[in-house]
C-alpha cells in the first residue's frame, strides 16, 4: 500500500503551459532538463532511456502521449495498449522527476495544420510501407521539444530511422537540443524490447528472436564478401521460413542517408520489419567492416 502510494506521487501535467512553469522553475534554479518522449506502455527499454537521461541531465521529464498522426488508417492506434497509472509508477520507480501526459486537444488543438516531412528519410524502409507515419513522429516530436525545451532528448536505437529523422528534423531547424541515441535494450534471447511484444502469443513469442538472429547472419556474411542484395534476399526468405507471416524489408543501408548501398566498404546498417500474428516487429544492428 504504501509502495503504491510512493508510485503514484510522481508529479504530473497536462498542459504546456504547466510544463513550461516546472520547466522554467528548474532553469531557474541553474539545473539542466533532458525530455523522453513515449508513448506508454513502459518497459525496460523505456527505464534504459530514462537512465541514460538522468546520467545527462539534472531533471529528466517524461511525455506520455499516444500520438494519433503517427498510425496509419489501418493500424493499431485505437488497440494501442494505454496504462497511465502503471505507466506513471513506472516512471516514479526509475526516477523520472515529472510526466508530461497531454491530450489529443492540447497538442493538436482546432485548427492545427502543420506537419513536418523529411523527404527522403521519411519515405523509405518503414516510410514506404507507412505513408505518413515518420510526419506524425516529426511534428509530434518538434510540438514536444519546443514545449519542453530540453537540453537533451533521448530515443531508443530500435527505432533506428525515427532516430536518424529526428536528429535530421532538430539539426534542419536549428533545435537548440542534443539528440541522444541509446542502444535497444534486449530480452535474454535477443528479442528487441518492444511495446508490441504484448502483441505475440507463446508460439510466436518463440519465433520472434529470429528477426535478430537473422540480422546477426546476414551482417556476418556481408562482412565475409558475401553480395550484399543476395545477403538481404536470404535474410528475407530465412525470416519467412522461421514463420514470420511477411516480411516489409530486409536492407543494409548507409547510416546517416538511409539510402541502399551496393557495396558495404564503410559503416553500414541492416535493418528489417516483419510481421507476425498481430505484431509488426522491427530491428536493426550496426555492421561492423
Ligand atoms: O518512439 C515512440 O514511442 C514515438 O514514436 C515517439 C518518439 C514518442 C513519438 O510519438
Amino acid at each position: 500500500m504504501s509502495g503504491s502510494f510512493a508510485e503514484s506521487t510522481l508529479a504530473t501535467v497536462r498542459s504546456k503551459s504547466d510544463l513550461r512553469a516546472r520547466v522554467a522553475a528548474w532553469r531557474a534554479a541553474g539545473e539542466t532538463v533532458a525530455l523522453v518522449p513515449t508513448m506508454g506502455a513502459l518497459h525496460v527499454g523505456h527505464g534504459a532511456l530514462v537512465e541514460a537521461a538522468r546520467g545527462a541531465a539534472d531533471r529528466v521529464v517524461a511525455s506520455l502521449f499516444v500520438n494519433p498522426t503517427q498510425f496509419g488508417p489501418r493500424e493499431d492506434f485505437a488497440a494501442y495498449p494505454r496504462d497511465e497509472a502503471a505507466d506513471a509508477a513506472f516512471l516514479a520507480r526509475v526516477r523520472a522527476d515529472l510526466l508530461y501526459a497531454p491530450t489529443v486537444a492540447e497538442m493538436y488543438p482546432d485548427g492545427f495544420a502543420t506537419a513536418v516531412r523529411v523527404a527522403g528519410l521519411g519515405d523509405v524502409l518503414c516510410g514506404a510501407v507507412r505513408p505518413g507515419h515518420f510526419d506524425g513522429v516529426a511534428t509530434v516530436v518538434v510540438k514536444l521539444l519546443t514545449q519542453a525545451a530540453p537540453d537533451f532528448a533521448f530515443f531508443g536505437e530500435k527505432d533506428y530511422q525515427q532516430l536518424v529523422i529526428i536528429r535530421r528534423v532538430a539539426a534542419d531547424l536549428d533545435l537548440p537540443v542534443r539528440i541522444e541515441g541509446v542502444a535497444t535494450v534486449r530480452d535474454a534471447d535477443g528479442l528487441a524490447v518492444s511495446s508490441r511484444n504484448a502483441y505475440l502469443d507463446a508460439a510466436q513469442r518463440a519465433i520472434a528472436p529470429a528477426l535478430q538472429g537473422v540480422l546477426r547472419a546476414a551482417a556476418q556474411r556481408i562482412a565475409e564478401g558475401v553480395d550484399i542484395s543476395d545477403a538481404c534476399e536470404d535474410g528475407k526468405a530465412a525470416l519467412i521460413a522461421a514463420g514470420f507471416d511477411k516480411v516489409d524489408y530486409c536492407a543494409c543501408v548507409d547510416p546517416e542517408t538511409l539510402q541502399p548501398l551496393a557495396e558495404a566498404t564503410g559503416p553500414a546498417r541492416l535493418l528489417a520489419a516483419a510481421h507476425l500474428g498481430r505484431a509488426r516487429l522491427i530491428d536493426n544492428i550496426a555492421l561492423k567492416l
